[in-house]
């Protein structure tokens, strides 16, 4: 929980991270769980993810969305450049991929504003992930 102080003593109020609004671990899991599930299923997107593993790649992203949202000061794994250049990823992939995300979390309740922020935050690392833009 992060506070914002309006001097030295007094907090004006207290606003939660956006981990703890999508509801920690267990409610970023689902979100992950949920966008994959769609995601290996998506002719437009699948053939990216032919040789992985699937178990791992759900892993590391539950492991990156909570760094990103504000849930773990550390990510042990690779940098968005490293993990997504070479692999041909443009702007329509993204889109879907985000697509993926919106309509699971709507699928799970969230609110639009909370998606909107945790996109958001994604796009922040848009040109990390795609080849060209
Ligand atoms: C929405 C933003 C995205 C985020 C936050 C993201 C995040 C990640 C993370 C955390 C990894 C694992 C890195 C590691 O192993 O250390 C990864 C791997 C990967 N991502 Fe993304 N990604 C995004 C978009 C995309 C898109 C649009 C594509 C292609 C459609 C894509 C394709 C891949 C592939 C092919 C891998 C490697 C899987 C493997 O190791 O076999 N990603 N991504």
């Amino acid at each position: 929980m992060q506070k914002i102080y309006l001097d030295k003593k007094t907090s004006l109020h207290e606003v939660s991270s956006l981990f703890e609004r999508l509801g920690g671990q267990e409610g970023v899991t689902n979100i992950v769980e949920g966008m994959y599930a769609k995601i290996f299923n998506d002719p437009d997107v699948a053939d990216f993810f032919r040789k992985s593993d699937k178990g791992h790649q759900v892993k590391k992203m539950a492991a990156f969305f909570i760094y990103t949202t504000g849930g773990q000061e550390d990510w042990d794994g690779k940098s968005m450049k490293e993990t997504h250049q070479g692999r041909g990823i443009g702007s329509r992939q993204f889109e879907r991929v985000i697509d993926h995300i919106r309509s699971t979390m709507h699928e799970l309740g969230h609110l639009d504003e909370l998606i909107d922020e945790l996109v958001n935050r994604l796009d922040l690392l848009k040109p990390a992930y795609l080849e060209e833009d």
